[in-house]
C-alpha cells in the first residue's frame, strides 16, 4: 500500500538528511553565509542553455563589457529549502520560480533554461548543499537563481551569452525585527515601478532603486517602504522586498498584479490558501486610505514569509493595528509552513521533496 511504501522510505537512511554544518543555527538572519556549491550554466548567443554543472561556490569572472554589468540585463529568483521533522528537506514550488524566470527572460530579451533545467538546478544546489539547511524551526536554505547577460556587448543590445547561476545560503527571518509585528512607512515620493516598466518582473533593475527609499525609512526607524502608483499616488503597490495585502472585516484584499507589481509565488499561494480556509480574497485595485483603515495588514514573499504590520505611517500620520493572538495573517501562516514542513496535506501539489 501507499501508506507501507512511505513507511519503507521512511526508514531508509539515504532519504534522511542529517548532516549539519558546524555553525550556530540559533541566530540566523538574512544575512550571506557561505556555501559549497554552486551550479553554473551557460547558453550562446541563439542556442539553448548548455547541460549545467556544481562547482565549488566562489567568485565569477566577468568581462567588463557583460550586458548586466553595462545594461543591466538580468533577472533573480529566489525560493527556499525546508528540513521536516523527519529528516527530509522540501522545496515549495520551484516550478513557479522558473516559470516566472521565463516571463522576466522575454521582458528582458534574454535567453532562459527551461523548467525542468531550472527545478534540476534547484534541487542539485539544494541537495549539494544539504548540510547548510538549518534544522527545523531555525530557518531554511534561501536559493537563489540568477540570469544574467555575460556576452560582452558595447552598443545597447541583448547580450550574445548568458549565465543561469543558483547559489544558497542558510537564512532565518528576513527583517531584523525577527517574528515581531513590522513598522511600514509609505512613500509617495519615490515610485518602484511605472507601467510599461518591469515592475512585474523580477528584473534586478527594480531593486537597486529602492535602496534610497529604504535608507531613509530604516534610519527612522521603519522596516520597510510601501510604494504607491506612479500616476495617481493613492493605490498601494508593494513593499520593497514583499506583496501587501490587508483584511477589513471577513475579506482579504491584495493589489492586483497590473504589470507594476511582482507575482510572489507567496502571494498566489496565501491567496489559494486563503480561499481554501474559507475566506473571501479579493484581488483589485486596493487605495493607501483602506490600508489606513484596515483591521490588519500583513506581507508576503518568499524571503518574509507572512509577515504581520504592527504600524503604517503615511503623510504623518502612524496607524496601529491589532497584534498578537487571533490574526488571520497567524492562521495562514500555520498552514502555509504546515504545507512547506510536509506537515499539512499538499492538495495543490506544492511541495517537492529532494
Ligand atoms: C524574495 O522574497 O525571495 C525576494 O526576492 C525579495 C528580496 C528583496 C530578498
Amino acid at each position: 500500500t501507499a501508506q507501507a511504501a512511505t513507511a519503507l522510505r521512511e526508514s531508509e537512511p539515504m532519504f534522511r538528511y542529517e548532516e549539519y554544518a558546524d555553525i550556530d543555527w540559533n541566530n540566523l538572519g538574512f544575512g550571506l553565509t557561505r556555501t559549497d556549491y554552486m551550479y553554473t550554466a551557460k547558453c550562446k548567443e541563439n542556442e539553448s542553455f548548455q547541460q549545467g554543472q556544481l562547482r565549488d561556490y566562489g567568485n565569477v569572472e566577468l568581462s567588463p563589457a557583460a550586458g548586466v554589468l553595462n545594461y543591466g540585463q538580468g533577472l533573480f529568483e529566489g525560493t527556499k529549502a525546508y528540513r521536516g521533522e523527519n529528516g527530509r528537506v522540501f522545496l515549495f514550488r520551484p516550478d513557479q520560480n522558473a516559470i516566472r524566470m521565463q516571463m522576466g527572460a522575454e521582458r528582458m530579451c534574454m535567453r532562459s533554461p527551461s523548467v525542468q533545467q531550472f527545478v534540476d538546478a534547484v534541487k542539485q544546489t539544494a541537495f549539494a548543499n544539504k548540510r547548510w539547511i538549518p534544522p527545523p524551526g531555525k530557518g531554511s536554505l534561501y536559493i537563489r537563481p540568477l540570469l544574467i547577460g555575460t556576452g560582452p556587448i558595447l552598443g545597447l543590445s541583448p547580450s550574445p551569452e548568458y549565465t543561469f547561476l543558483v547559489y544558497a545560503s542558510p537564512v532565518g527571518n528576513y527583517f531584523k525585527e525577527g517574528t515581531a509585528p513590522l513598522n511600514l512607512y509609505v512613500n509617495d515620493e519615490f515610485h518602484r515601478a511605472t507601467r510599461g516598466g518591469a515592475g512585474g518582473v523580477k528584473s534586478i533593475t527594480n531593486y537597486a532603486p529602492v535602496l534610497q527609499a529604504i535608507s531613509k525609512a530604516k534610519a527612522q526607524g521603519f522596516s520597510d517602504v510601501i510604494y504607491l502608483d506612479s500616476v495617481h499616488k493613492k493605490y498601494v503597490e508593494e513593499a520593497s522586498s514583499c506583496n501587501m495585502f490587508l483584511v477589513k472585516g471577513n475579506v482579504i484584499s491584495t493589489p492586483a498584479t497590473v504589470g507594476t507589481i511582482l507575482e510572489g509565488i507567496t502571494r498566489k499561494s496565501i491567496i489559494d490558501i486563503a480561499r481554501d480556509s474559507g475566506y473571501k480574497v479579493e484581488e483589485r485595485l486596493v487605495t493607501v486610505d483602506e490600508l489606513m483603515e484596515a483591521d490588519e495588514v500583513f506581507t508576503t514573499g518568499t524571503a518574509v514569509s507572512i509577515a504581520a504590520v504592527g504600524s503604517i505611517t503615511y503623510n504623518g500620520q502612524r496607524k496601529e493595528y491589532k497584534t498578537g493572538d487571533g490574526l488571520v495573517s497567524k492562521d495562514l501562516y500555520k498552514t502555509l509552513v504546515g504545507i512547506q514542513l510536509g506537515k499539512i496535506e499538499d492538495k495543490h501539489n506544492w511541495v517537492v521533496q529532494l
